[in-house]
C-alpha cells in the first residue's frame, strides 16, 4: 500500500536547501545499510542540531529490503525527538541515491521516500533530459522534490561506474533545468565515488607527510554553473574526504588500503559556502565502521559479540558525522532555524 512520507515525518529538501543557500552551508547527505550507521548519524545530526539527508542507494534497498528502510527511516524521526532535549525532531529527507529507471523512483516515492535523484547522466543528453522530467512529473505532484545530474564523475562503486569523468557543461545546465523541472543539480567538477579518487600520478606528494596530495576541484566549473543558475541548488557526489587516520588504523590493524585518497576538507568546506547545498558522503562511514571493527577484532581476538565490535564502530562512525556537520559542511545549529 502506499504511503506518504509527511505520514512518517519526513521532509523533501526544498526548505532545507532555500536555508542552506541562505546560510552559505551545506546539507549532509549520509548514505545508511544498517542500524548503526543510522544510530550514529542521528546521534551526531541531533546532538548538534544539524538537518539531515538519510541516503539510500539501489544497493542498500535490496540488502536492508525497503520495508524495514521505511520503517527505520520512521524510527529515526522519533528516535531524534526522543533524544533531542524537547526541541523536537531535526528536519530529515528520505532520498533515494542514484536511482537509475523510472520505476526505481515511482516506487521509492509510493514507498515513503520524500526525495529521489534520477541519474540519467551516463545517457545521451536528450535521453537524460525525457527520463528525468518523467520523474520530475510524477513526483511534484506528490511534493517529492528531484535530483537530477549533469556530467560523469569518475571511478568505479558497485552499481554505480564510469571508467572516466566528464566535467559538467556550464552551458547545459540551464537548458536541463528549464526542460526536466528538477530541483537540485549534481553536478561534477573533480569528484567521485570510492576510496581511490585519484592515481596516484594524479597527486603530488607533501614533503612533509609524505602523504598524496590531490588536484583540486575545478572551482571554475563550479563558478561557471552558479552564474547560469543563480541560486540553484547544486550537489557534489563523490564527496567523502578519506581521512588518512582510519585508513591507518585500518591496514595497521590487517587491512590493505593502498593509496587510498579523498577530497581535502578544506575544499569541501569552500564548496559549502557556494550554491552547493548538498553534499553525498558514503565512503567515510565505511572507512571508520571498518576501522573500528578491524581495531577490537585485532585487540580483543576472543571477543565475539557482535555488540562489542559494532558499538565502537558506531562511536567512530559518530565522531567523524560530528566533525563534517561541524567542521566540514557548516551545518550544525541550523536544525531549528526559521
Ligand atoms: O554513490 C554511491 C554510494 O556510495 C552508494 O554505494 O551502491 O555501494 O550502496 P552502493
Ligand atoms: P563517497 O564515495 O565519496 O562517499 O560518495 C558518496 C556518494 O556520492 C553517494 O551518492
Ligand atoms: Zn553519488
Amino acid at each position: 500500500m502506499a504511503v506518504s512520507y509527511k505520514d512518517l515525518g519526513l521532509v523533501n529538501s526544498r526548505e532545507m536547501f532555500k536555508k542552506a543557500m541562505a546560510g552559505h552551508y551545506a546539507i549532509p547527505a549520509f548514505n545508511f545499510n544498517n542500524m548503526e550507521q543510522l544510530q550514529a548519524i542521528i546521534q551526531a545530526c541531533t546532538e548538534n542540531e544539524s538537518p539531515v539527508i538519510l541516503q539510500v542507494s539501489k544497493g542498500a534497498r535490496q540488502y536492508a529490503n525497503q520495508t524495514l528502510l521505511r520503517y527505520m527511516a520512521q524510527g529515526a524521526v522519533e528516535y531524534s525527538r526522543e533524544i533531542s532535549n524537547g526541541k523536537g525532531p531535526i528536519p530529515i529527507v528520505l532520498h533515494l541515491d542514484h536511482g537509475d529507471s523510472f520505476e526505481l523512483c515511482k516506487s521509492c516515492i509510493d514507498f515513503g521516500f520524500s526525495s529521489v535523484m534520477i541519474d540519467g547522466s551516463a545517457l545521451p543528453y536528450d535521453e537524460n533530459v525525457a527520463l528525468t522530467k518523467k520523474v520530475v512529473e510524477y513526483a511534484h505532484p506528490r511534493d517529492v522534490t528531484v535530483e537530477g545530474e549533469l556530467g560523469v564523475l569518475a571511478g568505479v562503486e558497485d552499481e554505480v561506474s564510469a571508467a572516466e569523468s566528464h566535467y559538467t557543461k556550464p552551458e547545459q545546465v540551464v537548458d536541463f533545468v528549464t526542460k526536466t523541472g528538477v530541483d537540485s543539480l549534481a553536478i561534477s567538477i573533480g569528484t567521485s565515488h570510492g576510496a581511490y579518487k585519484f592515481t596516484p600520478e594524479q597527486c603530488t606528494v607533501d614533503p612533509k607527510t609524505g602523504r598524496l596530495v590531490p588536484p583540486p576541484l575545478a572551482f571554475d566549473i563550479l563558478k561557471a554553473i552558479e552564474k547560469e543558475l543563480p541560486g540553484f541548488p547544486i550537489v557534489l557526489h563523490g564527496a567523502s574526504s578519506v581521512p588518512q587516520e582510519e585508513v591507518d588504523i585500518i591496514n595497521k590493524y590487517g587491512g590493505a588500503l593502498k593509496a587510498a585518497v579523498g577530497i581535502p576538507e578544506e575544499q569541501l568546506r569552500e564548496a559549502a559556502k557556494s550554491a552547493v547545498c548538498k553534499i553525498n558522503i558514503d565512503s567515510d562511514s565505511r572507512l571508520a565502521m571498518t576501522a573500528g571493527v578491524r581495531k577490537v577484532f585485532a585487540e580483543k581476538p576472543a571477543e565475539f559479540d557482535p555488540r562489542k565490535y559494532l558499538g565502537p564502530a558506531r562511536d567512530r562512525m559518530k565522531a567523524m558525522y560530528t566533525h563534517k556537520v561541524i567542521n566540514v559542511l557548516g551545518s550544525a545549529g541550523h536544525a531549528y532555524d526559521k
